[in-house]
């Protein structure tokens, strides 16, 4: 009896030590150790020999069982170790997946944001108008009369005689005031259009924010406050502004707003062409012809209206050197802007 326990380990052992694959080796535990298995076979037979030999079968048979199992379980690691975890379904060898690009806002919309912000901030609610335009309220009503020169002014896309492109956001100002009375104060941000040859200052079209407030006792001093507190707060303290006196037939009196060079601190450098100093905006009080084309009743309001290049403001900020970059949609450019607010 001990003679044939000791062959079949020798031989189950030397059978599981050649199982090739996973399912060799359980071939092997059904033949030794599953219910007709050799060994399970000898197992049952104990109950037919004497105490003595019952007991010392017994311990032998008992003994191999432990050993084959421990074989089984060290083969069975060995054979999958080849593979890992590719029981849980996931191979965890494989690069991982690059995560999809992700896009960015555009530096004149990072711009435009910010300069509403401030603005909001100040108390200014935000409104827009149409890009496709009646005349009416991109020249008319803005006391442009017909067929005078300052229509020339801006180099205009006519769709037909009373339809074009916007030349500035100002016609928002009268859409405005045709529909809410005073106090007013609000900002248009958005796309203009002007008929003009492009070059690294001049692109046909552009952004513009034009803000309006209109209430009792506006004074030309609110809009000089209005338009520090802007720069200050987008440009910091060290920008001073001065007003220019100019025209435009919307407002009376009329001024151009200059800024110090940022760049040089107002000694004069290639961006401020050696002036010290950079234009931001026109502005002035709104002219009563305005008021009267939106309706509002005479005299009884004042009020201030500016209007304010986004193009240029965001020139400044990324130190961008031709406006025409703004709109080629080049990925070179754009993606430079990932990230950056
Ligand atoms: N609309 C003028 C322009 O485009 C700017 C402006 C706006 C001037 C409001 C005065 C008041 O040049």
């Amino acid at each position: 009896m001990q003679e044939t326990i000791e062959r079949l380990r020798a031989e189950a052992l030397a059978a599981i030590g050649a199982a090739a694959d996973e399912a060799a080796l359980e071939a092997v535990r059904v033949s030794v150790l599953g219910r007709k298995g050799s060994l399970t076979g000898l197992l049952r037979g104990l109950k037919d020999l004497g105490d003595e030999a019952r007991r010392e079968a017994g311990a032998a048979l008992n003994a191999a069982k432990d050993d084959l199992n421990a074989a089984l379980t060290a083969r069975e690691a060995q054979l999958g170790a080849g593979r890992p975890a590719a029981s849980s379904g996931y191979d965890l060898t494989l690069p991982g997946r690059a995560p999809a690009p992700s896009g960015s806002l555009h530096p004149l919309q990072t711009v435009l944001e910010e300069i509403c912000d401030i603005f909001h901030g100040m108390g200014f609610s935000r409104d827009d108008g149409p890009e496709v335009e009646l005349d009416y309220y991109n020249f008319t009503a803005l006391n442009f009369p017909d067929d005078h020169p300052a229509r020339d002014i801006q180099d205009t896309f006519y769709i037909n005689d009373k339809v074009l492109l916007r030349t500035q956001t100002s016609p928002v100002q009268v859409r405005m005031m045709e529909r809410r009375e005073p106090p007013l104060a609000c900002v248009f941000p958005g796309r203009v259009y002007r008929n003009e040859n492009a070059d690294a200052s001049h692109s046909s079209e552009f952004f513009q924010i034009e803000g309006l407030v209109v209430d009792r006792a506006v004074s030309m001093a609110d809009l000089k406050d209005t338009v520090d507190t802007f720069v200050r707060n987008y440009f910091g303290a060290s920008a001073p502004t001065r007003f220019r006196p100019h025209y435009f037939p919307f407002t009376e009196p009329s001024v151009e707003v200059d800024m110090q060079c940022i760049l040089c601190g107002g000694k004069g450098c290639g961006t401020c062409k050696q002036g010290g100093w950079l234009e931001i905006m026109g502005a002035g009080m709104v002219h009563p012809n305005v008021f009267r084309a939106a309706g509002y009743p005479d005299d009884r309001y004042t009020g201030f209206a500016f209007g304010m290049g986004i193009d240029r403001i965001a020139m400044l900020k990324y130190g961008i050197s031709d406006i025409r970059l703004l709109y080629e949609n080049d990925l070179r450019f754009l993606n430079q802007f990932r990230g950056v607010q």
